[in-house]
């Protein structure tokens, strides 16, 4: 049992009975509010053994008004209702400020301080045999003491207790505000299983958001890289020189554009550098062409809506069947001309244009209805040749790509390119990579 403490029930559930009573109305946040005093009382008394001067027990006294207020609402409530409303308690500008203003885990102290304070936590268990058996057991992984706190419970009292008191629906809620918190405090906790779901640990992997973005976006740039990689025999001529994909491949883009492997990566992330990490809104990408270059993107993009468009039927079913693969549900395909988008002025948050502009026949119209269909602050961003970098590459355009029609002048050069996006785009960046021009302009 854990004595009866007022002050946990006497600040949350007041703020919860606002919150439901703002999203449900009256009615349900007084019947969740009025019963559940003596609730909380019998929920206190039912609860394992942790000790009430255990540095954890915050913890229980704090999830149990929740869960006493949830049992109070009689099933007025549901799981996702209750998710709702503590969503709005950590958004109150008081609860955001008083973490998010005094702790910033990307700085080195707070992080260390992080590590301290669970490490004591920790001793505490060691010191009291009589709670260990009950309470939360620390085992720490690999915390590097100024960047990153790592560690798993295998045991958690509110699991226990939620477990007896079936009130297995809802703990997932309780968990959830790790992640809300560790936001609020500058980080990014990232966590593979919990008890609450079934697994055989809770485990925490706690860094400041800065880092976790960096490393994150590490992940994202190794799996679009091993997806070029992975084509291997599979591959067609310029699949495989796009990606660097293959011996031959990256044979030919050196022989063509003196672009190796590394440049190859560089170029193309720079290309798609106007695609945030977890892009959720629209974008259009044309022309697609086999989508060996963004399939893999979109893989690691499933909550974008994704529209890719080309005028040859031929290239785009080979993107088709590459989505079909990858399971891409949220990618459509659009055979159609660039010139005549058939699409709303401002439709778009994203348009991209990867080695598009090279072969488009009718370019100032491309440069047009890329621009219109696109949303105001919304980003245009791609990459394609610009004459006048490389003698060999400008070479070859003349003499192989243009009479077979893969490329058809007139070509920018990068400095008209720049120009030309300056007088359209609010924000214009443009950098070469031998003959490749990569530009990320904001409308
Ligand atoms: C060099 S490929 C680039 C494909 C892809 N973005 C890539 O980087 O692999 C050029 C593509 O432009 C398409 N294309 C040419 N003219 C077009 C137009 N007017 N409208 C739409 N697509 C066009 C071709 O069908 C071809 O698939």
């Amino acid at each position: 049992m854990l004595a009866y403490v007022s002050r946990y029930f006497n600040i949350i559930a007041p703020a919860l009975r606002r919150a439901i009573r703002r999203r449900y109305g009256y009615e349900l946040a007084a019947k969740a509010y009025n019963d559940a005093r003596p609730i909380y009382r019998q929920m206190l008394a039912d609860f394992p053994s942790i000790g009430a001067d255990n540095p954890m027990a915050d913890n229980a006294y704090e999830a149990l008004v929740f869960f006493a207020m949830y049992r109070a609402a009689d099933g007025g409530l549901t799981p996702d209702m209750l998710r709702a409303v503590v969503g709005d308690l950590f958004e109150l500008p008081v609860v955001k400020g008083a973490v998010g203003l005094s702790v910033n885990l990307n700085r080195a102290a707070d992080m260390r301080r992080m590590n301290e304070s669970l490490r004591s936590h920790a001793r505490w268990v060691d010191e009291h045999p009589d709670e260990a058996p009950y309470t939360w057991d620390f085992n720490f992984g690999d915390s590097r003491g100024d960047t990153r706190v790592c560690y798993h419970f295998t045991r958690c009292p509110l699991n226990d207790f939620c477990r007896e008191q079936d009130l297995m629906d809802v703990l997932p809620v309780m968990c959830e505000i790790d992640h809300v918190t560790a936001r609020l405090a500058h980080g990014r906790l990232t966590r593979e299983h919990t008890l609450a779901q079934g697994g055989a640990v809770c485990d925490y992997l706690i860094e400041g958001d800065e880092c976790a973005h960096g490393r994150e976006t590490a992940m994202r740039k190794d799996s679009i890289r091993g997806a070029y990689k992975a084509l291997g025999g599979s591959a067609t001529v310029y699949d495989a020189m796009m990606t660097c994909g293959t011996p031959l491949g990256v044979a030919m883009s050196w022989a063509v554009w003196l672009i190796g492997p590394e440049e190859n990566t560089a170029y193309l992330e720079a290309a798609m550098a106007g695609v945030p990490e977890g892009f959720s809104g629209s974008l259009l990408e044309v022309p697609v062409g086999t989508g060996v270059l963004t399939m893999p993107l979109y893989q690691t993009l499933p909550d974008a809506r994704v529209t890719c468009l080309d005028y040859s039927s031929d290239m785009m079913t080979a993107a088709q069947t590459r989505a079909e693969r990858d399971g891409l549900s949220n990618v459509r395909f659009v055979q159609g001309d660039v010139g005549a988008l058939p699409f709303d002025d401002e439709s778009f948050d994203i348009v991209m244009s990867l080695n598009g502009f090279h072969a488009f026949p009718d370019k100032e119209a491309a440069y047009k209805e890329t621009f219109r269909v696109l949303k105001r602050g919304g980003t245009f961003c791609g990459c394609f040749y610009v004459r006048g970098e490389v003698a060999l590459t400008d070479g070859w355009i003349r003499r192989f790509h243009e009479p077979r029609g893969f490329f058809t002048p007139p070509y920018e050069t990068a400095a008209s390119l720049e120009e030309r996006l300056r007088g359209m785009y609010a924000q214009v960046h443009v950098e070469t990579h031998k003959a490749m021009a990569c530009f990320v302009c904001v409308k």
